[in-house]
């Protein structure tokens, strides 16, 4: 029945009521057999908010327990699990709210994955065409030179990094769990992306466990950024912190805008006033995030006093079979399996 909820106060109010009658009835008949005044007023009403506390208890405690795990089911959802679904037991109100919350949530995860079902598939059918494209200038450049070939084969390198932003954001949002993880030195990968960027990279060796092609992308979108957008000199550092990894990147640019706040994790997302001639799509710092995400790993970015940028990510610390970190019992970093991106 719909309508059990309102039913189950009802009969609350009802047997509260019964219930203080009854007492009322007993109350004054001890206080006349008694004839002492030992319960007087105050004793009375105490009796009567005893009675209905306990009459009460149960129905109210069912439906503030429902109405929690309804509530920690919404929040799940909203900091983005979006799987999340919440328990329907019964047939009454919080129920029906359950079930139309768990309709809604099916809803927008299917329009969801729809979307970016799209995006990956267009992106993935642009890419023969762009190949064809691509031989065709190679095969047309041994006749014809100059800038106009030049300004095409750019567009077409420009398209082309695009679509596998697009790509590899898709398939990060779509893959249960990284499939080539191991135990990876973030120094070292660090170092190897700072010596061709030009990064002066410094710290200590921190083992994470990861995917180091993706691992090798997150430095690298930073490194870019720190020189695309940012000032000279520009630098990385790795360090341990509690039982966490950190690499922190950093220029001394202009730094972020006040007010961009994690807005700028987003994909397609430029700061106002960020100039469209710096280049890029948007979407680098959204894969570090995606990246990071996958290594169980937190972004942010700090202005650091004076100018310029830093971006911060904190991974889980790898630890061995017993429990210390790796570098500590022996093993050292460049042991660890090397790099390649
Ligand atoms: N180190 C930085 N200093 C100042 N602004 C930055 C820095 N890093 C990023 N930004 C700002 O954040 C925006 C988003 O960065 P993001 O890496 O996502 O995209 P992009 O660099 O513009 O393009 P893409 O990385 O896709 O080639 C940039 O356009 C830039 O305005
Ligand atoms: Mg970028």
């Amino acid at each position: 029945m719909r309508n059990s909820l309102f039913v189950k106060i009802y009969l609350t109010v009802l047997i509260s009521l019964a219930a203080v009658t009854i007492a009322s009835a007993i109350f004054v008949e001890v206080g006349q057999e008694l004839e002492s005044a030992a319960f007087g007023p105050a004793g009375f009403f105490a009796l009567i908010a005893a009675v209905i506390g306990l009459v009460a208890f149960p129905v109210v405690r069912h439906l503030t327990r429902r109405l929690e795990a309804l509530r920690k089911g919404a929040d799940r959802w909203g900091a983005g699990a979006l799987d999340t679904r919440v328990a329907v037991r019964g047939s009454d109100e919080v129920a029906a709210v359950a079930a139309s919350f768990n309709r809604a949530a099916e809803q927008i995860e299917r329009l969801l994955a729809a979307h970016s079902s799209l995006l990956a598939n267009a992106s993935h059918e642009l890419r023969s065409p762009l190949a064809r494209l691509r031989v065709a200038i190679d095969l047309i450049a041994n006749e014809q030179s100059g800038p106009m070939r030049d300004e095409i084969v750019r567009n077409l390198a420009e398209l082309d990094a695009l679509v596998e932003e697009i790509l590899l954001a898709s398939r990060l949002d779509h893959i249960e769990k990284l499939e080539q993880v191991e135990p990876v030195d973030l120094l070292a990968l660090t170092a190897e992306k700072g010596a061709r960027f030009g990064v002066d990279v410094s710290g200590e060796p921190g083992v994470v466990v990861g995917d180091p092609k993706l691992l090798m992308r997150l430095v690298r979108n930073l490194m870019q950024n720190a020189q695309r957008h940012g000032r000279p000199p520009v630098s990385a550092h790795v360090g341990i912190e509690g039982g966490s990894v950190v690499l922190k990147v950093c220029d001394h640019g202009p730094g972020l805008p006040e007010g961009t706040g994690e807005r700028v994790f987003e994909p397609f997302f430029r700061p106002q006033g960020s100039s469209e001639t710096a280049g890029g799509w948007g979407l680098g710092l959204s894969l570090v995030r995606k990246i990071a995400l996958r290594h169980g790993a937190t972004v942010h970015h700090e202005s650091p006093s004076g100018a310029g940028a830093c971006f911060v990510v904190t991974f889980p610390a790898y630890l061995d079979m017993a429990g210390a970190y790796p570098c500590e019992s022996g093993r050292s970093a460049s042991a660890l399996p090397s790099l390649r991106e």
